[in-house]
């Protein structure tokens, strides 16, 4: 059993759209909704907590009535960073909660079975990521003058959701507060106070949709999902 801290209160940027890109919809039903349903249908699940922007709280609180999503405990305000979004969530987990799930809003195709194999490595190693092996090859640059080619087999493109014993997340991010830290993904926070990470092998389909072309692979990956389900 775990809970999931959802940031779903970034502004979109990349997407170009002019609003939150998780409003955004994929076969007419936005984004969100997706990300949402699978923890809603998850038994697993005890519950969700949703980092929004206040602006957008009744636009959340419609999709929430709208799709009859059950789960969504509570709602926190998002942070300036998704550092802070996440941090703000996990200050509101129940007491009785092991283990502690943070999932982007962004990322609408996960699936039970991985999360299952996630939160296992979690009660087992303390923290694990979701990550898939990097396919291209990766040069690093100064000035557009390559400085060398980073051997790849030791490379992984890292996802989420990613999985913690409670405590340990809210001692990493204590620390990463009280030290004015920043970090582009929880594990980060771990990993800087050698706390181990486990890389649980994921699927190339569980993409973040940031840009404009995502939207045209996740309608793709949408269309795939069906086909599957008949
Ligand atoms: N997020 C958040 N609070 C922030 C920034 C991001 O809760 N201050 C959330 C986003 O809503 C998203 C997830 O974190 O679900 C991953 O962030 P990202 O893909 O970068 O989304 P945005 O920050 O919205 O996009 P951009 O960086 O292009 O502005
Ligand atoms: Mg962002």
């Amino acid at each position: 059993m775990y809970e999931v801290v959802i940031p779903a209160a970034g502004q979109g940027k990349r997407m170009k759209a002019g609003k939150n890109k998780l409003f955004l919809e994929l076969s007419g039903v936005p984004i969100i909704v997706y990300t949402l349903r699978v923890f809603d249908e998850d038994p697993q699940c005890t519950g969700i907590i949703l980092a929004i922007n206040p602006d957008e709280e009744e636009m959340f609180a419609n999709l929430i009535a709208t799709y009859k999503l059950k789960k969504i405990k509570q709602w926190v305000s998002g942070g300036k960073e998704r550092q802070q979004s996440v941090y703000n969530g996990i200050k509101v987990l129940h007491a009785e909660t092991d283990i502690v799930l943070v999932h982007d809003g962004a990322r609408p195709f996960i699936n039970h079975a991985l999360i299952y194999q996630l939160t296992e490595a979690a009660m087992t190693h303390g923290g694990a990521v979701l990550a898939v092996p990097v396919k291209d090859t990766i040069k690093k640059a100064t000035d557009n003058i390559v400085v060398e080619t980073v051997e790849r087999s030791s490379l992984w493109a890292v996802q989420t959701p990613q999985a913690f014993r409670v405590p340990l997340l809210t001692k990493a991010h204590d620390i990463a507060d009280s030290e004015g830290f920043l970090g582009t993904d929880d594990a980060s926070l771990l990993e800087r106070i050698n706390e181990p990470v486990i890389i649980i092998e994921g699927e190339y389909d569980n993409i973040k949709i940031t840009t404009q072309e995502d939207l045209y692979f996740a309608e793709a990956i949408l269309q795939k999902q069906r086909s599957f389900k008949g």
